[in-house]
């Protein structure tokens, strides 16, 4: 089975940012590996909850980076992360009501917004950062 991964396009350019959305594909993956297995509804709601936890540590994280930068476009991002939280959650519930079927659904449309999130928020921030010698 292929595992997903990041394109060249979902490169942010800031090390530690890019090591950490490689933990979110991973967490992902084993996301997937679980709902193929057909595993236990306990054991998805698990790796579910792993996702979004360390989604929020990442958005604290990134938040925190763009504050000590002084990043302009930061309340905008901070509520795109706010709002993120939100769809996830709400992706997840549907999933776990039995709205979507089967383990492609949720997981792509899981991808889906994390693809869009990093490349409309996250890298933007990448090429102001790597401006200022960020890396
Ligand atoms: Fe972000
Ligand atoms: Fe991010």
């Amino acid at each position: 089975m292929a595992l997903l991964s990041w394109t060249h396009a979902s490169t942010v350019g800031v090390k530690a940012m890019d090591d950490q959305h490689g933990i979110l594909m991973d967490a992902m993956n084993e996301l997937r590996l679980t709902l193929m297995n057909g595993s236990g509804h306990e054991q998805t709601s698990a790796r579910l909850e792993q996702l979004i936890d360390f989604t929020r540590k990442h958005f604290q994280s990134e938040e925190r980076l763009l504050e000590q930068q002084d990043f302009p476009g930061l309340s905008e991002h901070r509520a795109a992360h706010a709002r993120f939280l939100v769809q996830i959650r709400q992706a997840v519930d549907r999933a776990g009501r039995g709205e979507e079927t089967g383990s492609v659904p949720l997981i792509s449309r899981l991808r889906a917004l994390y693809l869009e999130h990093i490349e409309e928020f996250d890298r933007g921030y990448g090429q102001w950062l790597n401006d200022r010698g960020v890396y």
